[in-house]
């Protein structure tokens, strides 16, 4: 479909990018937090953010960490540079597509996926990449809409999905199929809103046990 390609997703959140802070405002705070306090983030660490948009999630972060936030539409990364600046956050911002990530392979130590899994055209090669640029051990967090995993979508999702897809978003996509040919585990998931088809997940590139909702990796 038209509407499932980096064109349209660049043509809608070019459209999007000078309101979308003041109709998510106070949506989403709560769980941006949420989950990335999940990655238990230590200081100097190496963070990336795919589908970055405006960068609402440089709210959360702090400067001990070094930040690399890229997206697909410039509106968008022009925007997150000015919110950068406001915050004093020193980030490296840059437009880039999340199907082929312009960085070597394990030179992360965490991913942020917030609102992109549900977004991107291909969310599996997005996820590829993710798996290639963590480095063993590392941890990636998505916060998204996702439909239940073992059965069909309900019909509910799939008549409004080719409408949400034409505002910039799928709501059909199954996490458990869309991981299942990727190096991540799921560490965690919590429901996160709209009757669960909001997701909070930590994935993790290596095994690990979870404690408390945290992930301890044996690298
Ligand atoms: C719903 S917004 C989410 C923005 C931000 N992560 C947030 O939580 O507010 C989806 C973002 O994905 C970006 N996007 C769409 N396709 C992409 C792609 N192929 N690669 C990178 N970013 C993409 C859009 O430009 C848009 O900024």
């Amino acid at each position: 479909m038209f509407s499932n390609t980096n064109k349209w997703k660049r043509f809608s959140y070019t459209i999007w990018a000078p309101v979308y802070d003041l109709v998510t405002s106070g949506l989403f705070e709560r769980r941006r937090q949420r989950s990335i306090k999940l990655l238990d983030l230590k200081t100097g660490e190496r963070v990336l953010l795919i589908g970055a948009g405006t960068g609402l999630d440089l709210d959360f972060l702090s400067a001990n960490v070094n930040i690399v936030a890229t997206d697909l539409t410039p509106a968008m990364i022009a925007r997150l540079k000015r919110r950068a600046q406001r915050l004093g956050l020193n980030v490296d911002a840059r437009v880039m597509d999340g199907h082929a990530l312009d960085f070597p392979d394990e030179s992360f130590d965490a991913v942020i996926l917030h609102l992109i899994i549900a977004v991107i055209p291909d969310p599996v090669r997005c996820l590829k990449e993710v798996a290639r640029v963590l480095r063993p051990g590392g941890r990636a967090v998505i916060f998204d809409k996702f439909a239940p995993d073992n059965t069909n979508p309900p019909l509910l999702l799939r008549l409004m999905n080719p409408l949400t897809s034409l505002f910039g978003t799928e709501i059909t996509r199954r996490l458990g199929t869309l991981l299942a040919d990727v190096p991540l585990k799921i560490a965690h998931q919590e429901p996160a809103g709209l009757k669960g088809l909001f997701k909070i997940v930590l994935i993790s590139k290596t095994p690990c046990s979870v404690v408390s909702g945290v992930c301890l990796h044996t690298l």
